[in-house]
């Protein structure tokens, strides 16, 4: 594992940080839960909504982690990671994959990637499956660089989130036939 890059930033004024929390929760994300398997076959996976694609060539995506979660470590020594992005009806999941529990896979409908044995979700709308290629400093989180190795796409409605709200999606009216 490479020590994280830093990012150089100024100093700002003091922002209040659960306005800061609500300005950022008006950008409507997806919800994914990441997944990885330890060096000691442990399974480690939380939900996140910081996911995004980078780069189509070579096809890259990133996701951020705070630093202080207690599977930071575990996400910093992994050799690859799985981007699970949750289907509407999984709101359960999101749920549960947010909450601190030593195995949190336990009862949870999984398959495990043939080749690199990182779980996977079941019922998901889609998922990558990412090389850990880079990790950079992101004030109290790391932001994590995934090379994509496979992608499989389940064509099920994505889960939303908004306003610190679960959402679904609906068809913009300004688009619908009239
Ligand atoms: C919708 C949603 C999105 C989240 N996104 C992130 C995220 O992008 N990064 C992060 O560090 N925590 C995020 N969290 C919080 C983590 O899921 C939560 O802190 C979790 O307990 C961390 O897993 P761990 O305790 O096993 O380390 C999110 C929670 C929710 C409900």
């Amino acid at each position: 594992m490479n020590a994280p890059l830093e990012i150089e930033h100024a100093d700002t004024p003091a922002l209040d940080p659960a306005q800061l929390r609500a300005v950022f929760g008006q950008f409507a994300t997806g919800v994914t839960v990441v997944t990885t398997l330890t060096e000691h076959g442990r399974r480690v996976g939380l939900t996140a909504n910081s996911f995004s694609s980078l780069s189509l060539d070579p096809p890259l995506v990133l996701w951020s982690l705070r630093k202080a979660a207690p599977s930071c470590l575990d996400f910093q020594h992994a050799g690859r990671f799985a981007i699970n992005i949750l289907a509407h009806d999984q709101i359960a999941l999101s749920r549960h994959f947010a909450t601190p529990a030593e195995d949190k896979f336990d009862g949870v409908p999984c398959t495990h990637s043939t080749l690199t044995r990182v779980p996977c979700l079941e019922g998901t709308s889609a998922r990558l499956v990412c090389r850990n290629v880079g990790q950079y400093e992101g004030g109290d989180h790391l932001i994590f660089i995934g090379q994509i190795e496979h992608f499989d796409v389940f064509g099920k409605a994505p889960l939303v989130f908004h306003g610190g709200q679960y959402r679904a999606l609906i068809e913009h009216p300004a688009l619908s036939p009239a």
